[in-house]
C-alpha cells in the first residue's frame, strides 16, 4: 500500500478528535451573538463534513441531535469502516458516511445541507480538491448555511515550514509506515534544535513546540507533517476566496479570537477599529496573536439581524451549567476568566444565577447589577462558554445519547454526547 493518496496520508489512521467548536448549536449560537441569521436547528437541518476520518465526532454530534441529518465523507476506507462498526453497534440512523474524494462527491445527487464543516482538511489537500471543496459548497450549502474551514495559518505556522520539508524528505528515504517516519523526522528536527544554530537561534520558541509535538501520538504527526500539500494560509487570501462565492466572515468558532480586548493590546485594538476591511483586521490580528491555527465561521448570502430579531435571540437562547463543571471557589485562580479582572464579579454572580436556572442574556440584564447592557453580557456569556463553564441549551432527548454513551466506554474513549446542550464533552 502506498503511504500517500493524492499527496495526503492513508497508511496510518488519524487519531480520534471531537470538536465542540463544530457543534451545530456552538456555529448557531456564535453567528447569532455576532448578529446574523443561521439555520433554525431546533427544527430538522442537514449537516455535512468533509474528511470526517473515523466518524467519532459526527457519531456524537448525530446522537446529541436527533432532530439533525449527518453526512460524513472521506476517501480513507479504513477510517469508514470503523465508522461503520460504530454505526452498528449505536443503531443511529440519522447520519450516514460516504466513501468518496471529495472530486467525485460533486457527481452525487446530494441535498442541499445548513452546515458544512471541514476541519484539519483545507492546508494538506491539493489546489484541486481545494477547488472541488468550494464547488461542493457552491452546490450543497443552503442560503444563509453556515460553513466552518479550520486551517493552520501565518505568521504562527510559517516556522515549521522547513521543518515540513525536512520531514518530508526524511519520510522519502525512509522505510516503514507515515508514523514511524514522522518519528524519526521530529528527532532529527530535535538533534538540530539542540545546536541552537540559524533558525532556531532565530526562533528560540520552536524548539519548545517541537519538544511539545513530540509528545503527540506518532500518527497525528504523521497526518499533520507528512502530506505533501502542507501549507499555512494567510485569513486574507481564505476570506477573500470565500468571499467571491458570496460566503462572508462571521468570526472564529473558538470564541477567544473574537475577544479582542483579551489577545490583543489597547494600541492594536485601536489601530485594528482604524482599518476599513476585514481582510487587514484579520491580518493584523493573526500577525498580532502570531496565529497558528484558524477556525473561521463563514455565512452563505450573510444577512444580518434586525434590532428586534437580536432581541428576540437574546431571549431564545438559553444557557446552562455544563455538567461536571466544578467553580473555583476563587474565580481569580482561573486562567481564562482571570484574563480579565474587572469581570469577576459578573462572572461570579452570572455562574450564580445559571446553576439555579438555565437562563438567557435579556434575564440576567435584569439581574446584574451594576447594570450593563446586551452586548456586554453577550462578551461576558461568550468568554464563559469558552471557559467551559457553560453552554446554549437545546433541551433536547435523544434516544441515541444512551446507545452512543454505552459504546463510547466500551471503546475507552473519554467523550460523552449531551443531547440537552446538543454538545459532547470530555468526562
Ligand atoms: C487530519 S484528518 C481530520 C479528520 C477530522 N476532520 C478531525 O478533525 O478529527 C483529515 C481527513 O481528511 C481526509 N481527506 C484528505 N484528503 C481528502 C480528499 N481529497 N477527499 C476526501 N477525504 C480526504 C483524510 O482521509 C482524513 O480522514
Amino acid at each position: 500500500m502506498s503511504s500517500l493518496l493524492d499527496g495526503y496520508v492513508v497508511d496510518v489512521p488519524y487519531p480520534t478528535f471531537v470538536h465542540r467548536q463544530m457543534a451545530p448549536l456552538w456555529l448557531s449560537t456564535i453567528t447569532q451573538l455576532n448578529g446574523f441569521i443561521t439555520p433554525e436547528i431546533k427544527k430538522p437541518f442537514r449537516y455535512l463534513e468533509l474528511g470526517c476520518g473515523m466518524g467519532i465526532h459526527l457519531h456524537l454530534m448525530a446522537a446529541a441531535n436527533p432532530q439533525g441529518q449527518f453526512v460524513g465523507v472521506d476517501f480513507n476506507g479504513e477510517h469508514l469502516t470503523v465508522a461503520h462498526e460504530g454505526l452498528r453497534e449505536t443503531k443511529i440512523n440519522n447520519l450516514e458516511f460516504i466513501h468518496s474524494n471529495f472530486q467525485n462527491l460533486l457527481e452525487s445527487n446530494l441535498e442541499q445541507f445548513d452546515f458544512i464543516v471541514t476541519h484539519g482538511v483545507w492546508s494538506w489537500i491539493t489546489p484541486e480538491h481545494q477547488q472541488s471543496i468550494v464547488k461542493i459548497i457552491n452546490k450543497l450549502l443552503k442560503p444563509q448555511g453556515i460553513l466552518y474551514c479550520s486551517y493552520i495559518s501565518h505568521p504562527g505556522a510559517t516556522h515549521f515550514s522547513s521543518i515540513q520539508k525536512l520531514m518530508i524528505e526524511m519520510a522519502r528515504n525512509l522505510k516503514g509506515d507515515s508514523s514511524t517516519k514522522a518519528v524519526q523526522g521530529i528527532h532529527l528536527s530535535r538533534k538540530i534544535a539542540s545546536a541552537n544554530q540559524g533558525l532556531f537561534e532565530k526562533i528560540p520558541s520552536l524548539e519548545n513546540d517541537l519538544a511539545k509535538l513530540a509528545q503527540e501520538k506518532p500518527a497525528y504527526i504523521a497526518h499533520d507533517f507528512l502530506s505533501e500539500h502542507w501549507k499555512p494560509q494567510h485569513s486574507a487570501d481564505m476570506i477573500r476566496l470565500f468571499g467571491k462565492h458570496k460566503l462572508s466572515y462571521i468570526g472564529g468558532a473558538g470564541i477567544l479570537e473574537n475577544i479582542d480586548s483579551i489577545t490583543l493590546s489597547p494600541e492594536i485594538q485601536k489601530l485594528v477599529s482604524s482599518l476599513p476591511l476585514n481582510t487587514l483586521q484579520e491580518t493584523v490580528k493573526d500577525i498580532a496573536r502570531n496565529t497558528m491555527q484558524r477556525q473561521d465561521i463563514y455565512s452563505k448570502d450573510r444577512i444580518r439581524l434586525n434590532g428586534s430579531e437580536q432581541l428576540k435571540i437574546y431571549k431564545q437562547i438559553k444557557f446552562g451549567l455544563l455538567p461536571n463543571v466544578s467553580i473555583a471557589t476563587n474565580l481569580k485562580d482561573d486562567s481564562k476568566l482571570s484574563k480579565i479582572l474587572d469581570a469577576l464579579p459578573y462572572f461570579e454572580q452570572i455562574l450564580k444565577i445559571i446553576k439555579n436556572n438555565d437562563s438567557n442574556i435579556f434575564e440576567l440584564k435584569n439581574l446584574l447589577v451594576p447594570i450593563l447592557n446586551y452586548e456586554q453580557i453577550r462578551d461576558l456569556i461568550l468568554v464563559l462558554m469558552w471557559a467551559g463553564y457553560i453552554h446554549p441549551i437545546q433541551e433536547q432527548n435523544s434516544d441515541y445519547e444512551n446507545a452512543m454513551n454505552k459504546w463510547m466506554l466500551s471503546q475507552g474513549l473519554d467523550w460523552k454526547a449531551l443531547a440537552y446542550y446538543g454538545t459532547a464533552v470530555q468526562i
